[in-house]
């Protein structure tokens, strides 16, 4: 059984339009002798001011892909400071990234605001890297996989409810303890946990649908550690924040695959 591979980039509040221009010129050339294998995606989530029409044409010539960083749950209304799937989709984007820890360590985002999020992108068709992931002392309190178990079931009653998707869905273990701090999840705790998600998205939505599921590891991924992580079984691709910001080390990562 072989999943789609996604290999991802999250920007955060980093790189100004100009920046993502310059960026994307630097990483099409060091990816030149390097296509797009088969089944994978290689997406950057940039910030929202940073997916114009020209910066999404140079993503292309880089063969990656670009996305949001967020996506409201209606399609248009007074949701100031919020964005919507119909104008994503009407720029051209087809990826969005939902439930980030920082933004629910942040912004107030919960299982609940975060399930209505992905049932809204799914509908609209939309790719989704959805992420879950314990905090530092949940780790610490063995409270890992009663996390994971929560928040992974909060991604299957969507998906139970609308059915299979369409569009890619994904979902992304990040532990809190590893953005952005340099301490990386080993590859076995990164494989157990992700077993741990797939079964409970077995128990919930049936084998077919959690073998297809692709899960990424996040969290102080480097050019260093990225193959080896990916190497487990249970580890479909990555999403990576600081080390995507360099399009040479973003360079190495996309291609250790
Ligand atoms: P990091 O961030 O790679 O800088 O640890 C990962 C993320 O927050 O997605």
């Amino acid at each position: 059984m072989s999943r789609l591979k996604i290999l991802a980039g999250n920007w955060k509040m980093h790189n100004t339009p100009t920046e993502a221009l310059e960026y994307f010129g630097a990483i099409t050339r060091e990816l030149a002798a390097a296509p797009l294998k088969p089944a994978m995606h290689r997406v950057i989530f940039p910030p929202a001011y940073a997916l114009g029409a020209d910066i999404q044409k140079a993503a292309r010539n880089a063969d990656v892909e670009l996305g949001a960083q967020n996506v409201h749950w209606e399609l248009k209304g007074a949701f100031t400071g919020e964005l919507s799937a119909t104008a994503l989709k009407a720029i051209g984007l087809k990826w969005a990234l939902i439930a980030h820890s920082e933004r629910r360590q942040y912004f107030a985002e919960t299982d609940e605001t975060a399930a209505k999020r992905l049932r809204c992108a799914l509908t609209e068709g939309m790719n989704v890297v959805y992420c879950v992931g314990e905090r530092l002392e949940e780790r610490e309190g063995g409270k890992t996989e009663e996390v994971l178990s929560r928040q992974t079931a909060a991604f299957n009653k969507v998906l139970k409810e609308i059915g299979v998707p369409k569009s890619i869905v994904s979902i992304a273990y990040e532990p809190v303890l590893a953005i952005g701090t340099g301490k990386t999840a080993t590859p076995e705790q990164a494989e157990a946990a992700h077993k741990h998600i797939r079964k409970v998205v077995w128990d919930e939505l049936g084998m077919e649908a959690a073998q297809m599921l692709p899960i990424l590891y996040g969290g102080s991924v480097t050019p260093e550690n990225a193959k080896t992580l990916m190497s487990q079984p249970n580890v479909d691709g990555v999403l990576v924040g600081g080390a995507s910001l360099k399009p040479d080390g973003f360079a190495k990562i996309l291609t250790a695959i």
